[in-house]
């Protein structure tokens, strides 16, 4: 069967777990033997948007160009993983509009988790007002009303909302479900044995 390209969109405030869950999914899709590219805000910002800040019209510019990217290669049959803030939903439903088969996971994490956490230092900078415009602090996030996948942190390991976005994706048909996911319902054993007590087997 030739692979249907999607894109799963992680969105969510920096720190709340999209590079390292797209990471594990980018790791887990390749042993089922997909193509996958991984597009992330911390990488393309330094080619691709180099250019780029964190105003509202920059932050909207990221996103529009790192779409174009992810809608050519998901038209290609190719698994795309988007990892960025992607703070505006207007500008989220545009990348859903454009790339089609568009599969949002909204990373959440409490603020109060993720000021603690501070894995790259960032908040206690913006907190101080070091850094102007840090989303969560001094910029706007909304979140998403509607994702596909909705994923906690705070309160998940790596490995259920891992599963939890796969199990999405083969629910939505662009994996097929693993041998262990394919056995049969109780009604459909009951059926079976049926029919094989019927041909004098059972
Ligand atoms: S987006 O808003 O345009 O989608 P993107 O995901 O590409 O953002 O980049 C976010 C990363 O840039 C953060 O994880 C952080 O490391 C860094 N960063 C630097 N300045 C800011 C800021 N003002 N707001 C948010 N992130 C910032």
């Amino acid at each position: 069967m030739e692979q249907k390209g999607f894109t799963v969109w992680f969105t969510g405030l920096s720190g709340s777990g999209k590079t390292a869950l797209a990471l594990r999914l980018e790791e887990e899709l390749r042993r089922r033997g997909l193509k996958v590219e991984r597009l992330d805000g911390d990488i393309v910002r330094q080619g691709l948007t180099r250019d780029l800040g964190f105003s509202k019209e920059d932050r909207d510019k990221n996103i529009e160009r790192v779409t174009f990217v992810a809608k050519l290669l998901t038209r290609n049959g190719v698994a795309v993983l988007c990892s960025f803030i992607s703070p505006y939903r207007d500008v989220r439903a545009r990348s859903r509009q454009e790339i089609g088969n568009f599969v949002e996971v909204y990373c959440y994490a409490p603020l109060e988790t993720l000021i603690e956490r501070d894995v790259k230092g960032l908040y206690k900078k913006a907190i101080a007002g070091e850094i102007p415009n840090f989303t969560g602090i001094s910029d706007p996030y909304e979140p998403p009303e509607n994702p596909e996948v909705m994923i906690d942190s705070s309160q998940e390991t790596e490995e259920e909302s891992l599963a939890k976005i796969v199990r999405k994706l083969e629910e939505l048909g662009y994996l097929s479900p693993t041998e262990s996911e394919k056995a049969y319902t109780e009604e459909e054993e009951a059926l079976i044995e049926a029919r094989l007590a019927a041909l004098g087997y059972l």
